[in-house]
């Protein structure tokens, strides 16, 4: 695949550890909902390190008082794309507990490959927050570019996407496609077969975050 600037995989020996846990046939629901959740904790630390509005606060220590920067109140959304991204809100709550979620439902037509959205539902004032749109799988990116064209339709025009596993189709659909994106992804698969499943991958995620199958 070729260099995008608004692209980083992060292949960190942590989360790698931790995905080739998640990819295991024989790892059951909770330890998969679990993984999930900790793999997308330590991408947001990583993809946070950059572009997150800060604010000058006063804080008074047992010795003086010293300026200190605050990330800024209410000035994070996340936005899962339902189903799977739902397993990655956690992992984002545990270290902005404030932030809000707003919802993007969509699904990939099994024969087109197609997404369709069924569901939006977004904070009014998403326009100037710092969106994190999260799924766990970056496939053909079809979802993923719809998706960030649907927050642009609402004005959004600061997006991180992150996504736990890429195939090199999708992560160079999105790029292209939206090249003001930083897009974050915890490591790149193979390919992807004819169903746009990706290899090695995981499987369906949805279906194994939530026991449909
Ligand atoms: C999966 C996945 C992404 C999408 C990726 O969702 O969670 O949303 O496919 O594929 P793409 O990059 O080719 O668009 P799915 O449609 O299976 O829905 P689900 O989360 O409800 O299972
Ligand atoms: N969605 C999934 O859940 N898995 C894949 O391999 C591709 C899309």
């Amino acid at each position: 695949m070729k260099n995008y600037e608004n692209v980083v995989i992060f292949d960190h020996p942590l989360i790698r550890h931790k995905i080739a846990i998640l990819r295991d046939e024989k790892t059951s629901m909770k330890e998969f909902r679990e993984l999930v959740e900790e793999i997308t904790t330590l991408m947001t630390y990583e993809s946070l390190k950059e572009g997150v509005p800060t604010t000058e606060v006063e804080v008074k220590t047992p010795l003086e008082t010293c300026t200190q920067r605050v990330v800024t109140d209410n000035s994070i959304v996340i936005v899962p794309i339902l189903r799977a991204g739902l397993g990655m809100v956690n992992g984002i709550h545990v270290l902005f507990p404030s932030a809000r979620v707003g919802h993007i439902g969509m699904y990939r037509n099994e024969e087109t490959l197609e997404p369709c959205e069924y569901y939006c539902k977004l904070p009014k004032d998403i326009d100037d927050k710092l969106v994190l749109l999260v799924d766990p799988m970056l496939a053909t990116g079809g979802s993923a570019c719809d998706d960030i064209n649907l927050l642009k339709k609402h004005g959004c025009n600061h997006i991180k996407f992150m996504a736990i596993i890429g195939a090199p189709e999708g992560v160079s659909k999105v790029a292209e496609a939206h090249p003001d994106v930083d897009i974050y992804v915890s490591t790149l698969d193979r390919c992807l077969n004819e169903n746009g499943y990706i290899f090695p991958g995981l499987g369906d995620a949805g279906d194994r975050l939530f026991g449909t199958k």
